[in-house]
């Protein structure tokens, strides 16, 4: 699977960390940084990740920050983008099963690398379980028209 990464200084550990893992998996991984770690804006990373899954460029998303809750605030405002803030296993796979959450969110100082492997292995695993979800993901997705339609009108 092709897998975008990136975090900020809080998530940079985690997130390298889970590159390596991921890569030694079998993934494509593409790494956006910051590498080496420096401290940054988590809006930018998210940015890079969110936009590369809203135009096809990877299948699945990864963001580490501190907490998981800035990057996944940022990565929501991109179009297309279903971020998840998880923080253990069932979590995970309820984001893919229910939400299918294209972005998975990390706090890289309240999860450690096995909890954190663990849980991404979680959401890449889970397939999603269409159905009633779809009517409910169908209703954000007009919501986002409904905010751009609004931009537009202002
Ligand atoms: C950075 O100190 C921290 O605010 C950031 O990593 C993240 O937790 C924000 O949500």
């Amino acid at each position: 699977m092709r897998v975008a990464i990136a975090s900020d200084h809080g998530g940079f550990d985690l997130a390298r960390s889970l590159a390596t893992w991921l890569t030694g998996h079998g993934h494509l991984v593409s790494d956006f940084g910051p590498n080496p770690v420096i401290s940054v804006d988590y809006p930018d990373y998210a940015q890079r990740v969110a936009e590369a899954i809203a135009t096809g460029a990877a299948d699945a998303g990864i963001l580490v920050c501190g907490s998981g809750i800035g990057m996944s605030i940022a990565a929501n405002k991109v179009p297309g983008i279903r971020a998840a803030v998880v923080q253990d296993v069932e979590h995970a796979r309820l984001a893919r099963a229910h939400n299918d959450a294209n972005v998975l969110c990390l706090g890289g100082r309240f999860t450690s690398d096995d909890d954190g492997r663990a849980i991404v292995a979680a959401w890449l695993g889970a397939i999603y379980e269409g159905g009633r979800h779809d009517l409910r993901l169908q209703k954000i997705r007009l919501l986002e028209q409904h905010a751009s339609a609004g931009d537009a009108e202002g």
